[in-house]
């Protein structure tokens, strides 16, 4: 049997694997607020980054490894190739975290043997025991995964994960990499190297997976059953393609069919210890968190965290649940931390007041950040009567955004109307403040505010995603638009909130542009798509 710590970790991989997802790219502080969400979440191992990627992954992950976790917080992992200057550079970047692993993978599938590796079994069964134990020489915790695991031989798995261990591995993950697997074969792969690998006990077994064909929460579910203890996932599901195992789906599951699983655990049915370390109630704001700054829009149908996922729209429904919740409901809204949405605040409101609110909801601030929050609550209650939670968090999520800002939005106007040419003036200035003013026309006040704002930065694209929705309900409620530009096959997102959805909309288009203007030139490796070639390596 595979080690059991007696329930299951966590491993979030939002910040790794999530971010590869096309459009989701964070900068540092964007990262470091997400990894201190996380942290209050309480999941086990954050992943903080592939450090080796670029000169600003190595920072950011080693900026969470400085500030975020502690002695009794979550484990700081970083995710290296199976080479040596990868993995030296994952022990640099995570060396101040207090709890550390190196999180170092090879591919072992003949598909990716032959077409990508271009390396023989054989290879393979030499670079693991060498490049586990040189990982082992800069930290006590590794985790070895064999990428593609759920479309290797079964046999070759055996024999790499077995070398793996002996060589100091803590951890073997088993990634299904493409999203192929199907629950009951995902478990018989599970139980095979549970059963078949003579030293599995010194080790804790992990699953990873991607959403190709919808299944990887209940392929992780199943492996659970079979021995699983780690389950690798990112908040929303969001990753490459389809995306990962969504951290809420699996942690929910694990709650809510509690008496189904605990067996597993060789726990009574009835037992009421929870089988993760997550706090439920920091569910909603760590998805919008993540949300709002990767710019990926969460689906209003999605489970647990989706817009609709708690609403009664039917009136049978409606009836049903005001005469006993249980009629339709299997999870409570606030065993998320959905509450009532409080409306905390007004225009009378002081700042200590809003300090009080924030800190109540997680965010603790700098004097500067505070100082900046407090001025945008000031400008937004002059504007709307009630403040709720959500237009705190907007507000915000929007402050980290900024720090690396290239241009800055100064003015916008528009006029449009039935018998009027929508047209837009803005005033963006630049880092050394010298500001610029243009006026452009367009299909309607947005296209026109789009035109205007490119003419001024002169830094052509394609938009290819503009979305509206409420922060909250009501006429005065502010409006969240989310933009994605693209230039040269990449993507940018932008984010933001106001009552006026033609401001925010402005606002998202500067924060996508700076983030394109910062990105572009970043040089930078995937971790999976580009082979260990010297020439490709960055100096860190
Ligand atoms: O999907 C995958 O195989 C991965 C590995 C690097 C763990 O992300
Ligand atoms: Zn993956």
């Amino acid at each position: 049997m595979a080690k059991d710590p007696g329930r299951v970790l966590i491993f979030d991989t939002t910040l790794r694997d999530g971010e590869q997802s096309p459009g989701a790219s964070l900068n540092l502080e964007e990262k470091l607020a997400i990894a201190q969400q996380l942290a209050r979440l309480g999941v086990d191992v954050i992943e903080a980054g592939f450090p080796f990627a670029s000169q600003g992954d190595f920072a950011a992950v080693q900026r969470i490894a400085e500030q975020v976790g502690g002695e009794e917080g979550p484990i700081i992992c970083g995710l290296a190739r199976a080479s040596g200057p990868d993995i030296k550079a994952c022990a640099k970047a995570i060396e101040a975290a207090p709890r550390k692993r190196i999180h170092t993978f090879i591919a072992t599938s003949d598909i990716h043997l032959e077409h990508k590796l271009k390396k023989s079994r054989k290879e393979v069964l030499e670079i693991v025991p060498e490049m586990v134990k040189y990982a082992r020489s800069f930290v006590d915790d590794v985790e070895f995964s064999c990428e593609d695991a759920a479309r290797s031989d079964p046999e070759f798995l055996y024999e790499v994960i077995e070398l793996a261990i002996s060589a100091g591995a803590g951890t073997i993950n088993i990634p299904d990499t493409v999203g192929y697997i199907t629950p009951s074969e995902f478990g018989e792969l599970i139980s095979g190297i549970d059963k078949n690998v003579s030293n599995i006990d010194e080790a804790i077994l992990s699953v990873h997976g991607h959403n190709d064909l919808g299944l990887a929460v209940a392929n992780f579910l199943e492996a659970v059953k079979k021995g699983a203890r780690q389950l690798e996932c990112t908040i929303n599901g969001i990753g490459e393609r389809a995306g990962n195992a969504a951290l809420e789906e699996l942690v929910m599951s694990l709650h809510v069919r509690r008496r189904y699983f605990n067996p597993f655990f060789k726990r009574e049915p009835d037992s009421p210890t929870p089988l993760t370390a997550i706090r439920t109630e920091e569910i909603t704001k760590t998805s919008r968190l993540v949300s709002n700054l990767t710019g990926m829009v969460v689906q209003p149908n999605k489970a647990i965290v989706g817009a609709n996922a708690f609403a009664h729209e039917s009136g049978i429904h409606q009836d049903g649940v005001l005469k006993n919740r249980l009629t339709y409901e299997i999870v409570d809204a606030q065993t998320v931390g959905l509450a009532d949405n409080r409306i905390s605040l007004g225009k009378l409101s002081g700042r200590s007041a809003v300090r009080a609110r924030l800190e109540e909801l997680g965010y603790d601030l700098s004097r500067e950040d505070l100082n900046e929050a407090f001025a945008r609550f000031k400008d937004l209650a002059d504007r709307k009567r009630e403040i709720t939670d959500r237009d705190l968090e907007a507000i915000v999520s929007e402050q980290v955004q900024q720090p690396e800002a290239r241009f800055q939005l100064k003015l916008v106007q528009v006029s449009c109307g039935t018998a009027l040419r929508p047209t837009a003036t803005i005033t963006l200035s630049d880092q050394d403040g010298k500001e610029e003013t243009r006026a452009s026309v367009g299909t309607g006040p947005v296209d026109a505010v789009c035109r205007a704002l490119d003419s001024l930065a002169d830094e052509p694209n394609e938009l290819v995603e503009f979305s509206v929705k409420s922060v909250t309900e009501g006429i005065d409620a502010m409006g969240e638009v989310t933009i994605r530009l693209r230039r040269n096959g990449h993507l940018y997102s932008g984010h933001s909130a106001d009552t006026d959805v033609v401001v925010a909309a402005a606002q998202a288009y500067v924060n996508a542009l700076n983030r394109l203007v910062a990105n572009e030139n970043a040089q930078s490796i995937h971790p999976q798509r580009d082979l260990v070639e010297p020439a490709k390596r960055p100096s860190i």
